[in-house]
């Protein structure tokens, strides 16, 4: 019997580490510590653009005038709004179900729902792209006050669609500060190159499927803790943390255990993840006003304690946990949030892939046997 490996001279790359998949237009990680959408360095449009004109900017590779952010803006508002039976099935979802398995569900459910299901063109790929920005956010929104038992705000024709997914999410009128800080956490968190759940959207997407089923395999594959299920993990390390005073003998245990610390590490970065020093700077406002400042204290002394033992620094899910709490949100609500803007990152990738319009699909290196002797049923 001959073992494939002995004559399969295939080169595995180990989790695609440094692997590019294919040519993109929409983002670049610069492992030296830059973050460029579209060309633009996050450091220079982050606080002089909008979130809505940075989601047109991915759709449409290019900065919109104000008309055109106008169009888009009135556009989402009023996509906000669900099909009926998406909305009931999202009230009555049992209280026991992961609120990341609701999304997923309700995003494949919105496909049966879609206006133009049988019609693949270009332009009918772009509204269905505007109207999926939209809805995630009305999903994500509808959840989580029906979990409370509260009511579901209708969306305000004169808010855009960041006042108005705060103002769904918590019932009342955001203040201009909240708002602010939204634009903000949901902008940092649009598009990050071939991440998983982006890479998850285009091989589903390369196979001509259609939008809906590549968010849903996106939503799957965020949920994992290493990827945006981290935020949570992030969240509940800082509940277990009880007392700053215990956060070196927690984190040292960890290490000494090789466990990993959540909220830290990258894939691309060889620096600091350049979304992090924006979303501290995010959490430090956030101290003069809330009771954040014994969250922002234990993170510094994690950072500095993972820092000094391992050379690694924080990624975008550590200080955005921290953010997102202070917003209000509750932990198993932060991955939702995560996706209510990674939304935009997914469909434009989905839109350049069937640009592309090529299959993604990998080879293997066969590592089993070959040529066994079939034994029938009865001889085994
Ligand atoms: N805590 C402790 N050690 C770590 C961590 C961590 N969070 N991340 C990496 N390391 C160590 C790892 O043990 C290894 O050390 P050594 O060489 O001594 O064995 C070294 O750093 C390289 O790590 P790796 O596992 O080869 O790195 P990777 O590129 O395969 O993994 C990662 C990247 C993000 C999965 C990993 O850093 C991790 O599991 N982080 C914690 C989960 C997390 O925060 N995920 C969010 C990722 S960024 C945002 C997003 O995508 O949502």
């Amino acid at each position: 019997m001959k073992r494939m490996s002995e004559k399969d001279d295939s080169v595995v790359v180990r989790g695609l580490r440094d692997v590019a998949a294919g040519e993109s237009k929409l983002s670049y990680p610069d492992p030296n510590g830059s973050l460029y959408y579209v060309g633009y360095n996050i450091d220079d449009i982050i606080d002089r653009t909008v979130y809505e004109e940075v989601a047109y900017l991915l759709i449409h590779k290019k900065l919109p005038k104000m008309q055109e952010l106008d169009k888009l803006r009135t556009e989402l508002v009023s996509e906000m709004k669900l099909p009926n039976p998406i909305l009931k099935s999202i009230k009555t979802t049992p209280i026991n179900c992961l609120p990341m398995d609701v999304l997923r569900t309700e995003v494949s459910h919105l496909g049966e729902y879609d206006p133009e299901r049988k019609v693949f063109s270009e332009p009918a790929n772009m509204r269905r792209a505007v109207r999926l920005i939209a809805q995630v956010p009305t999903i994500v929104a509808t959840l989580y006050r029906s979990r409370r038992e509260e009511f579901v705000p209708v969306p305000k024709k004169e808010f855009g669609l960041v006042q108005n997914f705060l103002y769904m999410l918590k019932g009342t009128f955001p203040d201009a500060s909240a708002v602010k800080v939204m634009h903000r956490l949901m902008t940092l968190h649009v598009d990050h190159g071939f991440n998983a759940s982006t890479f998850a959207a285009r091989v589903t997407a390369s196979t001509n499927s259609d939008m809906y089923s590549a968010v849903t395999s996106a939503i799957g594959t965020l949920k994992g803790p290493l990827h945006g299920g981290a935020s949570e993990k992030v969240m509940e390390m800082l509940d277990d943390i009880y007392f700053e005073d215990k956060v070196e003998e927690y984190i040292q245990g960890l290490l000494d255990d090789k466990k990993k610390i959540m909220g830290f590490g990258h894939r691309v970065y060889k620096a600091q993840d350049p979304r992090t020093k924006h979303l501290r700077g995010i959490v430090e406002d956030f101290c003069e006003g809330f009771a954040t400042s014994y969250l922002y204290d234990k993170c510094k002394k994690i950072e500095k304690i993972v820092y000094d033992r391992k050379k690694i620094y924080p990624n975008v899910d550590f200080y955005a946990a921290v953010a997102m709490d202070a917003l209000g949100v509750s932990k198993e609500f932060f991955p939702l949030i995560f996706a209510s803007s990674r939304i935009v990152g997914w469909v434009a990738h989905i839109l350049e892939q069937y640009e592309d319009a090529v299959l993604l699909r990998p080879s293997q290196k066969y590592v089993g046997e070959l040529g066994r002797l079939f034994v029938p049923m009865g001889l085994r």
